[in-house]
């Protein structure tokens, strides 16, 4: 392979060297480095995926030649921050960073009113944001804009490209990396390819997977899952105009892209490029898992996936190398640390910690949390998670039966409770969420709600129970503090830092109210806004809590380069790491449960030695080993030397 991979390269150069010369603005020594550096790699995947096709030469120039184009029209800003990343690749590492998504309309009203909130994303301290999606979609439903109709156009309601890439000039001056998703597995049944397709357009009937009858369909649908069962049954859907099944993992209208098509991949990596020239820095690589699709498999987390994702990342270190990708596979915990690598993803949702809060939120106990985080929080070093603890999507119970297995846990029972214990049906819960694609022949079920309600805001706001009200922030609290410094980017879901409700108007609106997690999908208004400064009020309770976690982060370096070790304490409730580099130590305990706890001192002398005042960082309080240590309901521990 490699010695083809070298003769290719030759042939190529002259090609693509005589191609920079009649464009504009490209360094052609530059550009030739980096296609050196690149090519070994790029070729191996593009060989994967294409090396079977008759024209796989004529498409492996095309698609450099994309990359070129790009690069030539990429602004000299956007160019300089290359330079800076090439220097610093790990930047994301850093424990300044501190991540934050919300959408145009809800944080804001429009991509243009959002500047107005990047003060408020500066007093977070956030330097990652996540623009939930922006581009042309369908009118009505839409998925919440994950149906892309153009993605260079943005929805009209919203603004427009130069409104967007203003934005992002001013984020990036603001130190603020711009997040975008990348919604690759589809488009909309909208979109020109979608069409042309329609129209009987043979080309773009080859963007999709299209059948003329269900013989195929049958095949493929015979091991696949059922993403939205409450939408359809099957994998399929019947477009009338050009006669042919076209496969839809998702909803009926958005239609999955075939990456066994060249001239597919070669369109998609123009699209994607043109948004990193746009100012996207970090690529929300939206539903991965579903991107390579293999009959006689679930194609579900193929090698395709990993082939296509990886030549996609050679090509922007090629063209945009500022750029970074974060997996979205909220999928079997093996697969998702699958996409986790510097030539892949170098970031990645933690899907596994999430539900596991929730899970140890529910059942007052830390044991698969340990037992899971234990096995799989390590990832490469080049690498980082996005710890979030709520986002757009529902919960889904994403742990490893495996992993449950192996301390007792029935997984279908367990996951069969934690639906129950979050919808409010289990006698005793806290929580108010709302079911979420229950699929009446796997019993499969996932939660929908904010963080807020989730954690017994609603409940006691409802009662009039201030001592409820006080658990929900102490319980929100604490998911958000292990998110912060359990290692990786944290994510802030805006509007839980100041604990918003569930929005249940969705439910009048008929193109949402099929969808629950429209339930969480909540606009934020000024009084709410207001309120963060008004002692005593729950906003400013949670903002408060949040920020001060925020500060703890970003002022110790521990947060950054340091090593995880997860600890038993003896004590079911108390869930407790630490952190670690050759300075500085941290250990972190946080307690699961409405119990009060006394952990005896034996186990905080193992981790410091005896001897040491300690402080802790989350009271400011110094303090001093005795025999044992006593701990509040919900309370957070952050001690260090
Ligand atoms: C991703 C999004 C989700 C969407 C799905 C289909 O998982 O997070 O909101 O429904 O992809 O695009
Ligand atoms: C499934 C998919 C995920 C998607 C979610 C939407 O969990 O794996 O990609 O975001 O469904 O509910």
């Amino acid at each position: 392979m490699d010695i083809k991979a070298d003769e290719s390269l030759s042939k190529l150069l002259p090609r693509l060297e005589a191609y920079c010369k009649s464009l504009k603005q490209v360094n052609w020594s530059e550009l030739k480095l980096r296609i050196e550096d690149e090519f070994p790699t790029l070729f191996h995947y593009l060989y994967s995926l294409y090396g079977n096709h008759y024209d796989f030469f004529y498409y492996l120039e095309e698609i450099l030649k994309t990359a070129i184009d790009a690069n030539s029209n990429r602004p000299a800003d956007l160019k300089e921050l290359d330079h800076k990343r090439i220097k610093n690749p790990h930047w994301y590492k850093s424990h300044k960073h501190v991540g934050a998504v919300g959408y145009a309309d809800l944080f804001a009203d429009d991509i243009k009113s959002l500047e107005d909130r990047i003060p408020y994303l500066k007093e977070l301290s956030v330097t990652y944001f996540h623009l939930m999606p922006f581009f042309d979609c369908p009118n009505g439903e839409n998925d919440g804009g994950y149906a892309v109709t153009d993605y260079r156009t943005v929805r009209e309601d919203l603004g427009n490209m130069s409104d967007l890439t203003s934005f992002a000039k001013m984020l990036r001056k603001e130190n603020i990396s711009l997040c975008a998703d990348f919604v690759f597995n589809h488009t909309s049944d909208e979109h020109r390819w979608a069409k042309k397709a329609k129209e009987g357009d043979q080309r773009f009937q080859k963007f999709y997977y299209m059948f003329d009858d269900r013989a195929m369909p049958d095949q493929y649908d015979a091991n696949l899952r059922e993403i939205f069962p409450d939408v359809r049954r099957g994998n399929f859907t019947w477009v009338e105009e050009a006669g042919k099944w076209v496969w839809t993992t998702f909803h009926n209208y958005q239609w999955d892209l075939n990456y066994q098509n060249p001239d597919l991949f070669n369109h998609i990596l123009g699209e994607m490029l043109f948004m990193a020239n746009a100012g996207v820095e970090i690529f929300r690589l939206d539903a991965i898992a579903f991107t390579g699709k293999e009959l006689g498999t679930t194609s579900e987390n193929r090698p395709q996936a990993h082939c296509l994702v990886r030549a996609l990342n050679a090509l922007t270190n090629i063209a945009a190398p500022a750029v970074v990708f974060k997996s979205e596979a909220i999928v079997h915990p093996d697969f998702v640390n699958s996409y986790i690598s510097e030539e892949e993803c170098e970031l990645s949702y933690n899907p596994l910690l999430m539900a596991l809060m929730w899970e140890a939120l529910a059942t007052r106990e830390v044991k698969l949390l340990r037992h899971s985080m234990e096995k799989r929080f390590a990832i490469l070093e080049g690498t980082a998670w996005v710890n979030y603890v709520r986002g757009h999507d529902d919960i889904g119970w994403t742990f490893s039966d495996e992993d449950a297995a192996e301390i007792g846990i029935n997984g279908y029972d367990h996951r069969k409770f934690l639906n129950r214990f979050y919808t409010g049906e289990f006698p005793g819960s806290f929580a108010n969420g709302e079911p979420f694609q229950f699929n009446p022949d796997t019993g499969d079920m996932r939660v929908s709600g904010m963080a807020s309600a989730l954690t017994g805001m609603e409940i006691g706001l409802q009662n009039d129970d201030q001592h409820e009200i006080n658990l929900s922030i102490k319980r929100m609290t604490l998911m958000y503090a292990v998110s912060m410094f359990i290692g990786g980017i944290p994510l802030v879901y805006l509007g839980d830092e100041l604990a918003l409700l569930n929005d249940h108007s969705y439910k009048q609106d008929p193109s949402k109210k099929g969808d629950s997690r429209w339930v969480h999908r909540v606009k934020l208004n000024e009084n709410t806004l207001a309120r963060r400064k008004e002692s005593g009020t729950v906003e400013n309770r949670m903002f408060s809590n949040i920020k001060a976690l925020i500060d703890i982060r970003v002022s110790n370096h521990v947060f950054e380069a340091a090593e995880t070790h997860f600890h038993n304490t003896g004590n079911p409730h108390l869930f407790a790491f630490t952190r670690e580099n050759p300075e500085q130590k941290v250990l972190f305990i946080g307690n699961f449960s409405e119990h009060e706890i006394s952990l005896e001192s034996d186990f905080i002398c193992d981790i410091f030695g005896s001897g040491h005042t300690l402080k802790d960082l989350w009271s400011g309080k110094d303090f001093q080993i005795h025999h044992h240590l006593s701990i509040d309901p919900y309370q957070i521990i952050i001690l260090t030397v």
